[in-house]
């Protein structure tokens, strides 16, 4: 059968994730990963969630296996609205944070349109917003733009960029951002930088889609205010429990206004009918009685300790002309090497080593990059972080002798 001829055009903008690959052909046991945002299988509470479990079976019974509401259950969304203090109208359930991101592309993207990412952005909504064909365009604008000059930098990139996509005849939608601790740079925007986007995003009548699965994994400085709650008329926000439960839930929810809400719903029940009610019922129950957060306060002490041993062992092991970022929270450091330095060639030696990272060019959707690199944190225990960083920075060092 010539499989070919029946697929529709739609089926070569799905591009397999270089990052997924890694994982697909490596065995984890035999080498140290710095490459995927997972967290640390340590702070899986799996005596907590059977609990949960038994809980939700002796309290709701076998009804909980049923199909439930497109957009959640209303126990779970209530337990979301009363944390975030979100009116439970506003909060909607997804299966993860990227069916909510794929979602956003869905409903707002025709073929050409464009949507504008801070870069470089997240692998997830890249493959996303290529496979509706948007016309992505990367916006590079300082994180921790300061006072009315740094807000007008930032404000000045977002609307040059949407102006140059209105002048070649682009209809542009939505602005797509990861305010907290920014896969792949563990960057945070600064507030004035979110009201600048948002003054953008009304000025031009576009929504912005503020993703943001790490916010709760802060290690240090303060909160910022979401850009949802600055702006709920035009923010739609995206969170996750991969990153403070577990990944294998595939849960995450949705704030937004009820219109948007709607067409979100009626898009999801095409792709999926109903979040797992079962991983519902539990993340409720865990979210209610306080037992998710209890265990999140020792999750953040735990990556605090690897994020500041990561960053230890940069300092003691990289060469000099390597730089990288001081994350404040989320799971990576990214890290920019001398310009020469191609990351995506020095992959497989550093993989034939035993390291895993992921290139930065990835994460750049229209092109650059290549001297960058993503190190996770928070999946490898402290003495793989430090052998692993210490092969890495002998191999980026015989590179850069090599160059000279
Ligand atoms: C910024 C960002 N958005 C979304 C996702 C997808 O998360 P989920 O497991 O909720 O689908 C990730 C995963 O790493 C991410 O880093």
């Amino acid at each position: 059968m010539d499989y070919g001829k029946l697929y529709s055009d739609d089926v070569w903008a799905f591009v397999p994730s270089p990052v997924r690959a890694i994982f697909k052909n490596y065995d984890f046991s035999k080498i140290i990963s710095f490459a995927g945002g997972y967290p640390s299988s340590d702070t899986f509470r799996t005596d907590d969630m059977l609990l949960a479990a038994e809980e939700a079976f002796r309290l709701y019974g076998p009804g909980i296996l049923q199909y439930g509401a497109t957009e959640g259950l209303m126990l779970l969304r209530e337990a979301i609205s009363e944390r975030y203090g979100v009116p439970v109208n506003n909060v909607g359930i997804t299966t993860s944070s990227q069916q909510g991101i794929d979602l956003c592309a869905r409903i707002f993207v025709n073929p050409a349109d464009a949507v504008f990412v801070n870069r470089p952005t997240f692998l997830g909504a890249i493959q996303s917003f290529r496979s509706y064909r948007a016309d992505i365009r990367g916006v590079k604008a300082s994180p921790d733009a300061s006072g009315a000059e740094g807000a007008e930098a930032v404000a000045g990139a977002y609307s040059a960029a949407i102006a140059a996509a209105r002048s070649e005849g682009l209809v542009p939608k939505f602005i797509y951002l990861i305010p907290d601790f920014n896969n792949p740079t563990g960057e945070t925007l600064s507030l004035e930088a979110r009201e600048a986007v948002i003054d953008v995003a009304r000025r031009e009548s576009l929504m912005i889609v503020e993703d943001s699965p790490y916010r709760e994994l802060r290690f240090s400085g303060s909160d910022v205010p979401s850009m949802y709650s600055l702006a709920p008329d035009c923010v739609l926000h995206l969170g996750s429990f991969s990153k403070i439960l577990a990944p294998g839930f595939r849960l995450g929810w949705v704030f937004g206004p009820r219109e948007v809400l709607d067409r979100l719903t009626a898009c999801k029940q095409s792709v999926d009918l109903c979040p797992p009610m079962l991983d519902q019922h539990i993340a409720a129950i865990l979210l209610k009685s306080g037992r998710l957060h209890d265990n999140l306060r020792w999750t953040v002490s735990l990556y605090r300790r690897k994020r500041d041993f990561m960053l230890a062992m940069l300092e003691r092991h990289m060469p000099s002309g390597v730089n990288w970022t001081r994350p404040e929270g989320g799971l990576f450091v990214f890290l920019t090497l001398p310009e020469h330095i191609d990351t995506v060639a020095l992959y497989d030696s550093a993989l034939s080593a035993g390291v895993a990272y992921v290139s930065g060019a990835f994460f750049h959707p229209d092109g650059g990059g290549r001297n960058t690199m993503r190190l996770n944190y928070s999946f490898m225990d402290m003495d793989r972080i430090e052998e692993g960083i210490s092969v890495l920075a002998g191999i980026i060092r015989a590179h850069i002798n090599a160059a000279r």
